[in-house]
């Protein structure tokens, strides 16, 4: 692997330090928010419309990742200050929901792994408790939404990221109910939501007192038998995860799958990673949140393996990011994003809000995949 690396080394070092140079102002200049997106190049601010939002982790999570790296004191303020601004999520109990994981794993659970925070330890550990208490024993998995009864079978692809939070929480008090939760969910998710040609089901929904599979919804993609790329990303990256956490070989063999799938797709695209990979081709939507966490997927899926078996998916999770950098980024520093044309969905009867616009965690994936291309031992997740 190392051959490849060193290859593309300068690049790596010049995307890089774009990335420093302008996280470092940008992370005084957001001190206050929770951002999702830009308006006008601005970051907007989660914290004062919807402090629960899913993806309230992700900013202080990437100023954690570039603290890791840096030591610089502005990134560990930074994160601090978004882990007091999420508290007030905590407000309401019954607004949490799966996402737990991505909210707190990489902002609580990344202090505490960083700086030793106690408190940090402990709150992570009561949203551990929090997604434990969301499994459903008789149906055999998560249970992804609260909202109502309709919604009590719905698993949803994404929470392969959100279990990382129990294989923590069990290594943390050396207990392991909570990875056999994690480990129960993903032999559901490797059946019920990977196709036999390693694309991904985004929604299955399950009879909650058997577990038996009632019906497949289309979610964030263009149909329920297409595939969203960001489902695929999940289950790349959560796969891999999981078998970095639990030592199972199907887990490894799943993400690899997946990623295959993927791979072989993407390359018809140039490597910038389309919203669905079985939507129409015109018009063509992108959505570069879903190539950058694949690709952080495949560099740990090629980590896994002996270097001649690795590098496939080395080569295109390098391909994706040099895409992403040279098509999609933004390093102006008068901006508050980077990674541009990131999309939440395939857009509905037309409408266009929420498609092509940048998401904070295609912020995220994209710095934690340059990181691990640098050499970054510190695995979030
Ligand atoms: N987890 C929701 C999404 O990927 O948009």
């Amino acid at each position: 692997m190392n051959s490849i690396i060193n290859e593309n080394m300068q690049w790596i070092d010049k995307v890089w330090n774009n990335l420093d140079s302008k996280l470092r102002i940008v992370a005084r200049r957001s001190f206050d928010k929770l951002p999702y997106t830009t308006i006008d190049g601005v970051h907007d601010n989660k914290h004062d419309t919807e402090p629960d939002w899913w993806t309230n982790g992700f900013w202080g999570g990437m100023m954690w990742l570039m603290y890791a790296e840096t030591g610089n004191e502005v990134y560990k303020m930074t994160a601090m200050r978004s882990e007091e601004l999420i508290g007030d999520a905590l407000k309401d109990f019954k607004k949490l929901h799966h996402d737990v994981g991505f909210m707190w794993h990489i902002l609580s659970g990344a202090n505490y792994r960083l700086t030793g925070n106690t408190r940090s330890c402990n709150l992570n550990l009561y949203m551990a408790a929090m997604l434990f208490s969301r499994f459903n024993v008789d149906g055999d998995y998560i249970r992804a939404w609260n909202v109502c009864p309709e919604l009590a079978g719905w698993t949803i692809i994404d929470c392969m990221m959100n279990i990382p939070l129990l294989y923590w929480a069990s290594e943390e008090i050396g207990d392991d109910r909570f990875k056999k939760i994690a480990m129960r969910h993903a032999d559901m998710a490797m059946r019920d939501h990977i196709r036999s040609d390693g694309s991904v089901n985004h929604i299955v929904e399950h009879n909650p007192e058997t577990g038996e599979v009632i019906k497949v919804h289309s979610g964030q993609g263009y149909s329920e038998t297409s595939c969203w790329t960001r489902g695929s990303a999940w289950a790349i990256y959560g796969f891999v995860l999981s078998y970095i956490h639990t030592g199972k070989i199907d887990y490894l063999n799943t993400a690899r799958k997946a990623a295959d799938y993927f791979i072989s797709n993407c390359a018809n695209f140039d490597f910038m990673t389309p919203i669905d990979f079985c939507a129409p081709p015109e018009p063509l939507y992108y959505d570069s949140t879903a190539g950058v966490c694949a690709a952080c997927g495949m560099i740990e899926i090629a980590g896994c393996l002996s270097e001649e078996d690795g590098l496939k998916y080395m080569e295109a999770a390098i391909k994706i990011l040099k895409a992403t950098d040279s098509r999609f980024c933004n390093y102006g520093k008068d901006e508050d994003s980077i990674v541009q044309m990131g999309s939440e969905r395939y857009p509905v009867n037309g409408d266009m809000s929420g498609v092509h616009i940048p998401i904070i965690y295609g912020d995220f994936f994209f710095a934690e995949a340059i990181l691990k291309l640098k050499g970054s031992k510190f695995l979030i997740w």
